[in-house]
């Protein structure tokens, strides 16, 4: 078992606590212990415990008090709770509350091993399971980024290269271009990937529901407040947490998260203590915070702090070489899904995708194949399946294919090949196959089409 087990044991008969310490720490336990119900209230006010195991009947109190401070404050925490020979009820009770076990006086010492050994490795299996299965999802959200063009494959690079870091991100773009799928790729390739990775939508709750889901609070911190919770900032330890829209959090929580990330630690609404956290923070939003700044709706320390590693996503329609990429991952999915025998888009299909202007991104693209797919009873995605209007007008008035236009990273060839590429598939398609009628479309001699139909490698058309 790789890390030493806190156990306090609480009992207010000094010999009975001396001799479990004696025999627990002889098992490689580190052994806490306290006489009372307000000493161990203490002992568990400066570290959480692994495991507790108390008494019932105590000098100031009762072991089930201690049960319930216990399982508020920390559920995952192994309770034992010893009882006196005839108290079936209290142990009945005890079980109740959420005690692992209870044991008869006088016992066996060997018992208590047994079951406080058990006790803690179902602790240990449940935690590794909750990891792996955090760990699980981001992996397979890491697969799913897909993308060709040059803007992607920086982001690639990007992506890699801060991922080792601990440092701040602040990822910005249209709704849409996936910015979530890029925190999760971030957690995955960092070390931090055994450790969860906790996301929060900072636009979908009030301030006060977002405060005490970000720092916890403690029982009785306001009317609902029965017991006592761990925020998220606490849950995503040694982990990352994604604050998605933080351009849509209230003057005071933008001071609150400041002060977070300026000194780590965190305090629970209502409480009193400080605790450090360990927590990389990456933010997401898909408005300018610059403007918000600029506005006076956003701390410009803040946005300073969160930018130390800006990640700008570019709009799907800024690199519309991925879109034939994106649009049959996503019908090889959906057709998947829906049990359905779709294999291909028709390449007039494929040109409306390519024109469209993408004002919802690339999930807008997933939403329209998922319909396409829905709708299709041919084994190849029609035009008539997409969306009356997709592609034929655009938002800015004009031709999209116009306004391309030259700057960083813009390659003139590669960008003649796809044209050249496309309309030859267009072309193609519209002839249902027949080269003599493709040729004469795109007004080239047969010659040439078997040309580009070889360079283009379409062979099989
Ligand atoms: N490069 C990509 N490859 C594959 N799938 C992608 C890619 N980008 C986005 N997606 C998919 O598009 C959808 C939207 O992505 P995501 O939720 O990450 O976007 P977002 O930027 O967070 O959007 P919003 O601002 O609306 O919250 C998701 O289903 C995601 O899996
Ligand atoms: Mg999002």
């Amino acid at each position: 078992m790789g890390d030493t087990r806190r156990v306090l044991i609480v009992d207010d008969e000094p010999s009975m606590r001396e001799m479990l310490a004696i025999m627990l720490r002889k098992e490689g336990y580190v052994i806490e212990t306290a006489e009372g119900r307000v000493a161990a209230a203490a002992a568990l006010a400066r570290a959480t415990a692994d495991a507790v195991i108390t008494d019932v009947r105590l000098g100031d109190g009762d072991g089930i008090e201690i049960l319930r401070h216990v399982k508020a404050a920390s559920p995952e925490t192994v309770v034992i709770v010893m009882t006196a020979y005839g108290s079936t009820e209290t142990a009945v009770a005890a079980l109740k509350l959420g005690a692992y076990d209870y044991l008869v006086k006088p016992f066996d010492v060997d018992e208590l091993k047994i079951v406080l050994r058990n006790a803690l490795e179902r602790q240990r299996l449940q935690e590794e399971n909750r990891i792996l299965k955090a760990e699980f999802r981001t992996r397979a959200g890491l697969d799913r980024i897909l993308g060709i063009s040059p803007a992607m494959t920086a982001l690639f690079e990007m992506i890699r290269s801060v991922a080792t870091t601990s440092s701040t991100v602040l990822i910005t773009g249209e709704s849409g271009t996936g910015k979530e799928l890029v925190a999760k790729a971030l957690h995955a390739q960092s070390p931090r990937q055994g450790a969860p990775f906790v996301s929060v939508n900072c636009g979908a709750l009030t301030e006060t529901l977002l405060e005490s889901e970000l720092f916890g609070h403690v029982k009785g911190a306001f009317t609902d407040a029965h017991q006592s919770r761990k925020g998220l900032f606490e849950a995503a330890h040694r982990g990352t947490l994604f604050l998605d829209e933080v351009g849509e959090t209230t003057p005071a929580m933008q001071v609150k998260l400041l002060r977070v990330l300026q000194e780590k630690r965190i305090r629970r609404v209502g409480g009193t203590e400080e605790t450090d956290v360990d927590v990389r923070i990456i933010a997401a939003t898909n408005r300018s915070l610059e403007q918000l700044v600029e506005e006076g709706r956003f701390r410009e320390d803040l946005f300073y702090r969160l930018s130390v590693i800006p990640i700008r996503l570019p709009a799907l329609r800024e690199r519309r070489e991925d879109i034939p990429l994106l649009a049959a991952h996503f019908l090889e999915r959906f057709a998947r899904e829906m049990g359905k025998g779709v294999t291909r888009l028709a390449e007039e299909a494929l040109g409306l995708l390519q024109q469209h202007d993408w004002p919802g991104n690339v999930r807008e693209l997933e939403n329209v194949m998922e319909r396409a797919v829905a709708l299709e009873t041919s084994p190849v995605v029609l035009p008539e399946r997409l969306p009356r209007g997709l592609g034929r007008t655009s938002r800015g008035g004009g031709d999209a294919a116009t306004r391309v236009e030259p700057g960083d990273g813009f390659d003139l060839d590669a960008y003649l090949r796809g044209e050249e590429a496309r309309l030859l598939r267009l072309a193609l398609d519209r002839a249902a196959g027949d080269r003599g009628e493709a040729a004469r479309l795109l007004g080239v001699s047969a010659r040439s089409l078997r040309y580009l139909i070889g360079k283009h490698q379409l062979g099989e058309a």
